[in-house]
């Protein structure tokens, strides 16, 4: 019998189970535990750029996280999570129906389209009910994706599954040299973690902390599997990672240090790849990285450990992301093998990306939002008191349009977190991140972004050229869920 680990007021705890969990496994590859290991499985792909139609039937059923369990779950059109959805430009019809019997909405997060077809708070789907809308997607390859947005229930829901990726293409990656090959060198990575109660049962009990720091899971899954391995051929080998999380923050590296070369983040491709040993990703953001194999070594994906969801409070969560400190935990096995041929071999040199290269002159109005905890600045006793969550001292509000933008206009604005990193995310817009605390920004957020951590303060350029109309407006959030859900939220039409 193997040994299970907790984590538990910042210590470790075993006790005994049948299953070992991902997170706080000790970092070194085991060859013969790899190869018992359960192959990683992707998504099935719904191709709409051929048909232009996404069916997607929200459903409740039961998955097998662990050996001999069944956890209740919700997913779109199978038991937990949804298919990965293709798309290139073009016109598309949604076709949602919810045979759930919660209220669901199918936010398209990262689709630059107009706020009727946006799938937010405002476009719920009702047990029973069917929402059909008609969109045109018109914008650079990319890795969207798209989960449930009910107020007061995107964390619980997406939690239990109501979530899914998206690719859009452009038919060009061969001409990139990019590896494209779905499954086998161009891999979708949702990463997420759960907790499971001692029967082995998916459990959300987000109790007090979770609440205030965002719910955060003792096991990571990938692509809803626990301890899985990936093989991969002796090449190079495409990542597109999403934070599918309710609210932890991934810091990213290769055990063995090997590089990332990020080629894209939320909106597309950058102009060159840029080389990284860590990558920060945060809930809600994408990134792609190629990562080369070519040496036939196993490798493992790790994480440290959050930054937002440490020990001893929240003073020094600021000053730990400067300097993480914790061990690194598994997030995902890889063994290269010659199963597949290598069809990649090199790092491309141009990507021909289309960077952002807004500036201040192009401003045409500033604005400041401050994401509140509820506590002002001050804290109690290092912890928090259940404050309420809310932007510019306003908790979100279905019927308080917070602000109205105009169509064309290219807006910036200053963001400012208290107390905890906080990812912002604004829907039916793009934008460049022009400073992080005073900086130039980090590489994760030198491309095109919908969502972006802000770490104390960052400074963005943001472009709208979608409408969004009282009756459908767009949202501007935090991206931890429980903080979404509980106010961190605000709304704007464009016109
Ligand atoms: Cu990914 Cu408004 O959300
Ligand atoms: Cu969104
Ligand atoms: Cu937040």
């Amino acid at each position: 019998m193997r040994r299970r680990t907790f984590l538990a007021g910042g210590g470790l705890i075993a006790a005994s189970a049948g299953v070992s969990y991902t997170l706080l496994r000790n970092p070194s590859i085991d060859l013969a535990d790899l190869s018992q290991r359960e192959q990683l499985r992707f998504p099935e792909v719904i191709d709409a750029s051929k048909t232009g139609k996404i069916p997607l039937q929200a459903q409740a059923g039961s998955t097998e996280f662990i050996r001999g369990v069944q956890s209740k779950t919700l997913g779109f059109n199978q038991d937990y999570l949804g298919p990965v959805v293709k798309v290139k430009n073009g016109s598309y019809q949604a076709d949602v129906t919810n045979t759930t019997s919660q209220p669901i909405s199918v936010h398209w997060h990262g689709l630059i389209i107009p706020g009727v077809a946006d799938g937010g708070p405002h476009q719920v789907v009702l047990p029973g009910q069917n929402w059909r809308p008609e969109f045109e997607i018109k914008q650079d390859p990319s890795t969207p994706w798209f989960h449930n947005h009910v107020h007061g229930q995107t964390a619980s829901g997406v939690y239990a599954g109501l979530a899914g990726g998206m690719i859009i293409t452009d038919g060009l990656d061969d001409q990139r040299g990019l590896p494209s090959n779905y499954g086998v060198d161009d891999l979708y990575l949702i990463l997420q973690d759960k907790t499971f109660d001692a029967s082995g049962r998916m459990v959300y009990r987000p109790g007090m902390d979770g609440m205030t720091h965002g719910f955060s899971g003792d096991s990571i899954l990938v692509n809803g599997q626990m301890n899985s391995v990936a093989t991969v051929p002796k090449g190079i080998v495409r990542m597109r990672l999403l934070n599918g999380a309710n609210a932890r923050i991934f810091s990213l590296s290769f055990s063995d240090n090997r590089p990332m070369h990020l080629i894209a983040t939320d909106g597309g491709y950058l102009d060159t790849p840029k080389e990284l040993t860590e990558l920060r990703l945060a809930p809600g953001e994408r990134a792609e990285i190629l990562v080369d194999f070519e040496d036939g070594n196993p490798a493992m994906l790790t994480s440290l450990p959050d930054a937002n969801s440490g020990m001893g409070g929240m003073m020094g969560r600021f000053q730990r992301f400067a300097n993480m400190v914790g061990s690194p935990f598994e997030v995902l096995s890889f063994a290269a093998t010659d199963d597949n041929p290598a069809r990649i071999t090199k790092i491309p040199k141009d990507l021909a990306g289309n960077m952002p290269s807004l500036n201040n002159s192009d401003v045409t109005l500033n604005r400041e939002f401050s994401l509140e905890m509820g506590m002002g600045n001050g804290m109690m006793g290092g912890g928090m008191m259940g404050g309420e969550m809310a932007i510019n001292g306003r908790s979100f509000h279905m019927s308080r349009i917070d602000i109205g933008v105009k169509s064309g206009d290219i807006e910036k604005w200053k963001i400012s977190a208290s107390l905890l990193a906080h990812p912002f995310h604004i829907h039916g817009a793009i934008f460049q991140v022009l400073t992080e605390n005073g900086n130039s920004p980090r590489a994760e957020n030198t491309g095109w972004k919908d969502t972006v951590l802000i770490n104390q303060e960052a400074e963005i350029l943001v472009r709208f050229n979608q409408r969004a109309d009282v009756k459908s407006p767009y949202m501007y959030h935090c991206h931890i869920l429980e903080h979404e859900d509980q106010g961190m939220m605000g709304q704007f039409t464009v016109s």
